[in-house]
């Protein structure tokens, strides 16, 4: 595992395949849900694919204790075993979301999986809605990888709404931000075109469909639209609100000119001296 926290202003450029499998799991049923994952991905040319926020269970949990009885612990979970599985047998990469159990706490995270296993974990720091009954928000930071020169950054649907998130992931040096979500609030699409732009870097939105009313709670109807945002702000693809999966060729080496006119550079030109309120907990 590697976790690169560098700067690097150069790189190989190379094209890469990166895409989403925006789809609709069944809550509860983890088996049936990763199967429907390998099934649909038994084809795919990709390097990188990215699934949504808590893609093996579903999302409205009605208790901690179906949170307890859904969450996997990453070292033995089903999930992890078969997506690493078809990240071997299609030589890609993949970030998807899950319910982790680890050490007697629950936490929405992000995994990083390839053909040599799991490369990251990124636990959900900005808990949304309900999520604040059923998890612990991750503290351990906002964290990059790289694989064959690629810088992958991961975060979780609600961190859209942070932008220090994407900017740190990009101080770090991220390419590419592989952001799993479950949407329910109709701003991120268009607020994430602004996070490539404000850092530079590519945006990997892959959003759910479909509807969850579980128990006495209000319905909630996830958005769809996933895409796939360039570090100028063009939007590569932005999906419907079907089951599809999508591919597309980038460069992550254009993610490395943070210049943004030929006088300004959105990395150099920043003025953290300026900048002290936003790392004060109080305002
Ligand atoms: C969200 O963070 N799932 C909206």
């Amino acid at each position: 595992m590697q976790n690169k926290e560098q700067n690097r202003t150069t790189g190989v450029s190379k094209a890469i395949k990166v895409g989403l499998f925006q789809f609709e799991p069944v809550f509860g049923e983890i088996r049936q849900n990763v199967e429907h994952v390998t099934d649909s991905l038994a084809n795919i040319k990709a390097d990188l694919i990215v699934l949504p926020e808590l893609c093996t269970t579903g999302y409205q949990f009605k208790s901690p204790n179906e949170v307890k009885f859904l969450s996997e612990d990453i070292s033995s979970s089903h999930a992890v075993n078969e997506f690493v599985k078809l990240c071997k047998d299609r030589n890609m990469y993949m970030v998807f979301g899950m319910a982790e159990g680890a050490n007697g706490a629950f936490f929405n995270s992000a995994l990083y999986t390839g053909p040599e296993g799991v490369i990251g974990v990124y636990k959900k720091a900005h808990l949304f809605f309900e999520e604040k009954f059923f998890f612990s928000p991750g503290n351990g930071g906002f964290p990059i990888f790289q694989q064959n020169g690629v810088y992958v950054g991961l975060m979780i649907c609600f961190d859209w709404i942070f932008p220090e998130v994407a900017r740190i992931l990009a101080l770090k040096g991220a390419d590419i931000i592989c952001h799993p979500a479950n949407l329910v609030l109709p701003y991120c699409q268009q607020a994430m075109i602004t996070r490539s732009i404000e850092n530079g870097v590519f945006s990997l939105t892959a959003n759910r469909i479909g509807e969850e009313k579980r128990g006495g709670k209000d319905a909630l109807k996830f958005s769809g639209k996933s895409q796939v945002v360039d570090p100028r702000g063009n939007v590569l693809f932005r999906l419907g609100e079907e089951e599809t999966v999508k591919v597309v060729e980038i460069d992550p080496a254009e993610a490395r000119d943070k210049k943004i006119t030929r006088h300004n550079d959105l990395m150099e030109d920043r003025l953290p001296e300026l900048y002290g309120k936003l790392t004060k907990v109080s305002v």
